[in-house]
């Protein structure tokens, strides 16, 4: 698939069909990640690609995160039923047999925010790669709020969670969100 093509067709899918994608499209998907570009050349990373009794753990552990978000969601004015679909999903991830988990190094040194950014990378390649191999995919940071309970659970304590993302045959295509006129300016043509 031309690059492009999966950069605008690539969406965030909430709901999977349960058939396991080949363990070789997945072993693309993580290679593709970790050929994302770091600060400093640090590959400051570490990817779980969780199935079975291990996906379904970490799904147990991200439902802890619904009793948080609904009431943020309810402060936030979030219509009750965009809470329902977001509470659903939480529930089983939209039933992706597979999750990946990326953690990244803690900050604390020069390398700083570079640390997110760099995960923040391997995510994309990710989700892209992802896309071109025709499995549905969706960032979610929503285990954040339960990031220490995730960390130990990953044996990872000792850095941050960036993002999870189900990853499987999309049982739905989801709408195109349309995106925002953001200022761009061309200075200097
Ligand atoms: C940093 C980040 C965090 C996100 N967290 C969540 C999440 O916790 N749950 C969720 O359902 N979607 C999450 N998303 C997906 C966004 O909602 C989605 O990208 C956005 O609505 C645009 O839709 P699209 O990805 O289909 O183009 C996240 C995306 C990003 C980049």
């Amino acid at each position: 698939m031309d690059l492009y093509e999966a950069i605008h067709k690539r969406r965030s899918h909430r709901l999977y069909r349960p058939e396991m994608p080949p363990r070789e499209a997945l072993e693309r998907v993580v290679d593709a990640g970790l050929w994302a570009p770091s600060g400093m050349n640090t590959q400051c990373w570490d990817i779980a690609v969780l199935a079975g009794k291990a996906r379904d753990d970490l799904v147990n552990l991200i439902n802890l995160s619904i009793a948080k978000i609904v009431p943020i969601m309810q402060q936030t004015g979030v219509p009750e039923k965009s809470q329902q679909r977001v509470v659903a999903f939480f529930k089983d991830l939209g039933g992706a047999p597979v999750v990946i988990a990326v953690t990244v190094w803690q900050w604390g040194d020069a390398t700083g925010a570079a640390n997110i950014q760099s995960g923040s990378a391997l995510m994309q390649n990710m989700l892209l790669a992802a896309q071109a191999e025709g499995l549905g995919s969706c960032w979610m940071t929503a285990g954040s709020l339960v990031e220490k309970e995730v960390l130990e659970f990953l044996g990872k304590t000792d850095q941050q969670l960036l993002a999870i993302t189900p990853i499987g045959y999309s049982a739905k295509d989801p709408p195109v969100v349309p995106r925002k006129p953001r200022e761009v300016r061309w200075l200097g043509f």
